[in-house]
């Protein structure tokens, strides 16, 4: 029997196509021979799709592989992508990658792809969008304020006497859509402010103050099975930094991760993984997910950062959970694949 080939895509366009090239780089080292054929594909900055060669997927930064891909790469066009592989493997992170639009280009191409669909995915993406959603659907969210680009360059008085009046110090400041902590600011007074606004803006035209929140931060891989899902075992996460970093996320032997939670009683535990699952579905994520919030000193439960993806490197949440339930990583790999053919056979329209 033929193999399926599965198109693992990496890079992309976005602030996190390194993570993603860690990320990619390891779902196909550890993608099932027996089971798939592995195709790995390379998004450019520009959004070009390549089929590169295995040994480019071992380069250290996405730079090296784009000097390298006129020589060694080929290209191919989006309505070409049909014929080099029958599933898309999406390892890119952040906008294009996991905010709906690549999935949308599958769904054109009729090519089954791994995680949740358009929609899912963009609300996964958008910190505005899904924290009304999950209010609505009485899940606790931190309390936040939308600051958008033009508001505050008409009158920036007025938007700091919004923002300063309504949270106490600290407080947090964010890009909309982002992730790997990009743009995300500590506002310790008043001075902050500009700083955390404008770097925030780099990345969006609208930025989201948030409360700060004192308490355990932790991470929750939600994961179907036969239609069913389920959370695996939750990670707490003790940042080495004020709070969970880039450093803190990517660099070796930095940040700790207790799984299952160290400092969180068991009865609080079961509580997130019910809040957990809630969001899941109040946002319609399908196949996975990765849910993660705080538990309060004061004993509440909040979503802060519901993903319709998650970074897969070695020690990322999600293989440390997998492992916590007894699967390798080519297993739960081979879970999300089987897990996405099933969804898209029975699909009505575009996930
Ligand atoms: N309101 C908040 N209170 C306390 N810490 C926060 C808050 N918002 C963000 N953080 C810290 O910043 C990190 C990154 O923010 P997050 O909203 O998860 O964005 P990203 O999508 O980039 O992961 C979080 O993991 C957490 O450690
Ligand atoms: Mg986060």
């Amino acid at each position: 029997m033929e193999k399926l080939k599965v198109g693992v895509i990496l890079g992309g366009m976005s602030s996190e196509k390194e993570v993603s090239l860690n990320s990619g780089r390891n779902v196909y080292d550890n993608l099932d021979r027996e089971a798939y054929e592995a195709v790995p594909i390379f998004m450019d900055a520009d959004g070009r799709l390549w089929v590169i060669p295995w040994q480019l997927v071992s380069q250290n930064t996405t730079t090296d592989i784009v000097e390298r891909l006129e020589t060694e790469a080929r290209r191919i066009p989006y309505e070409g992508l049909a014929r080099e592989i029958d599933f898309a493997f999406i390892s890119l992170h952040g906008k294009y990658g996991d905010d709906g639009c690549i999935q949308g280009l599958l769904e054109l191409l009729r090519i089954p792809y791994t995680g949740p669909g358009v929609l899912a995915s963009a609300l996964g993406m958008d910190k505005h969008l899904q924290q009304k959603i999950l209010r609505a659907a009485g899940i606790g969210v931190p309390d936040s304020l939308l600051v958008r680009e033009e508001e505050w360059r008409r009158d920036r008085a007025a938007v700091r006497k919004r923002v300063c009046e309504h949270f106490p110090f600290p407080f947090f400041t964010k890009p909309i859509r982002e992730g790997s902590s990009v743009g995300v600011t500590v506002i310790r007074d008043g001075n902050d402010l500009d700083k955390g606004i404008e770097a925030a803006l780099e990345w969006d035209r609208a930025v989201l103050a948030e409360e700060f929140l004192d308490g355990i931060e932790f991470s929750s891989i939600v994961l179907e099975e036969d239609g069913v899902a389920r959370p695996l075992e939750v990670t707490e996460i003790m940042p080495q930094s004020e709070y969970f970093t880039y450093d803190d996320k990517y660099m070796p032997g930095r940040c700790r991760k207790f799984t299952p939670p160290k400092n969180i009683p068991a009865a609080m535990v079961e509580r997130i993984e019910t809040e957990v699952l809630r969001a899941f579905r109040a946002l319609g994520f399908r196949s996975y997910g990765r849910i993660d919030g705080f538990y309060l000193a004061d004993g509440r439960i909040l979503i802060t950062d519901p993903n319709s993806s998650s970074g897969m490197a070695p020690s990322s949440f999600f293989f440390e959970q997998a492992a916590s339930s007894g699967m390798l990583p080519s297993m739960i790999i081979s879970r999300l694949i089987e897990n996405a053919r099933r969804i898209h056979q029975e699909k009505c329209g575009p996930l």
